[in-house]
C-alpha cells in the first residue's frame, strides 16, 4: 500500500511537470501500439442510442494504460489523454481512483467483496467496477453521466472485463426520478467525486449516498483527492445532515489523498 502511495505522488509530480509533454508523447505510443482495430470493435458494440448522441471519440488518440493492482490483478485502461472526446474530467484515471483500487484488493477482506453488489458512482474508465469483479464482486454497475458513457462503455466492453459489469448512465443531479426504480446495493465506490469547480453538485451527490446507504449493512467507499481543506469539509457536512456518518480509513504519505467509509446513522 505504501508503496502504490509513493507510486501515485511520483506520477502526480511527473504529470504536473509536463502534463503537455505527456499527451504528446501518449499521442505517439497509441499510434506505435496499433489499438486502432481493437477500439474499433468496441465501438462497434455500443448501444446505438449512445453513439447517435454523443460525438464519437477520435479512436487512435485513446490510448493503453495499464493499472498493476497487485501482483495478481493488472487492470487495463484506456484513456483520453488529449481531451477531444467529451469526457471532460473523466476521461484519464485519476490518482485517488488508483488508491482505493490498491486498498480494495489488498487491504479489504475479501468476504466484504465476494458475492457484493456494487454500484459505481461517476465511474471514468471503470477502474474500481473492474478491479472488484476480478475479486468477486458478484456484479457491478458502473454508473457515469451521459457525456462520460461512451468512454466508459469502450473500457468496459474490453475482453478482458467481465459481462459481471453493467454500464449505465446515473446523473447525480437528475437522481429523484430514477429514485424508486434503483435496486439495492451491498458497498458503492466513488473516487474523486467532489471537488471546488462542482461545488454545486454537492448537495446532490450527498443525498444520493442518503438513498444508496438505507439498506443497514451497506456502505459507501470514497478515495477523495484533498485540493482545499476548509472547503471540501462541507461536503461531509452534508453528509452528516442527511444522518450519514464518515470515518477516514487511509491517508496517504503525502496527506492529499484519503479513503472515507460512509455509513447510515442506526438509531
Ligand atoms: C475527477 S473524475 C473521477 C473519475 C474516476 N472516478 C477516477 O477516479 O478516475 C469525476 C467523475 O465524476 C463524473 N461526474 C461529475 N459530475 C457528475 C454528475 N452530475 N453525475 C454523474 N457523474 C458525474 C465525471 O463525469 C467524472 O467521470
Amino acid at each position: 500500500m505504501v508503496d502504490a502511495v509513493r507510486l501515485i505522488s511520483t506520477l502526480r509530480r511527473k504529470e504536473q511537470q509536463s502534463v503537455k509533454a505527456a499527451a504528446a508523447a501518449t499521442l505517439e505510443d497509441s499510434c506505435k501500439i496499433g489499438k486502432e482495430e481493437e477500439v474499433e470493435e468496441l465501438t462497434r458494440r455500443l448501444p446505438a442510442h449512445l453513439t447517435a448522441s454523443h460525438q464519437a471519440p477520435s479512436l487512435s488518440l485513446l490510448v493503453e494504460r495499464n493499472v498493476q493492482v497487485n501482483d495478481a490483478l493488472c487492470v487495463k485502461l484506456l484513456e483520453d489523454t488529449s481531451s477531444v472526446f467529451a469526457a471532460g474530467n473523466g476521461s484519464t484515471q485519476w490518482d485517488c481512483g488508483i488508491l482505493l483500487a490498491n486498498y480494495l484488493a489488498n487491504t479489504m477482506p475479501l468476504e466484504a467483496i465476494r458475492g457484493k453488489r456494487v454500484l459505481e458512482l461517476g465511474a471514468g474508465l471503470g477502474l474500481l467496477s473492474k478491479c472488484l469483479v476480478q475479486l468477486g464482486a458478484a456484479r457491478c454497475v458502473a454508473t457515469e453521466r451521459a457525456l462520460a458513457m461512451p468512454l466508459l462503455q469502450i473500457n468496459c466492453s474490453s475482453n478482458s472485463s467481465s459481462s459481471l459489469i453493467e454500464v449505465r448512465e446515473l446523473d447525480w443531479c437528475s437522481w429523484s426520478a430514477l429514485e424508486a426504480q434503483y435496486e439495492e446495493f451491498d458497498l458503492i465506490v466513488g473516487s474523486d467525486l467532489f471537488f471546488n469547480s462542482n461545488y454545486d453538485v454537492w448537495n446532490d451527490l450527498a443525498h444520493l449516498f442518503r438513498v444508496l446507504l438505507k439498506p443497514t449493512d451497506a456502505f459507501a467507499l470514497l478515495a477523495s483527492e484533498q485540493r482545499d481543506e476548509v472547503k471540501e469539509r462541507e461536503f461531509f457536512v452534508l453528509l452528516t445532515e442527511r444522518g450519514l456518518e464518515f470515518e477516514t480509513l487511509l491517508t496517504s504519505e503525502d496527506k492529499t489523498l484519503f479513503i472515507y467509509k460512509i455509513t447510515a446513522r442506526h438509531v
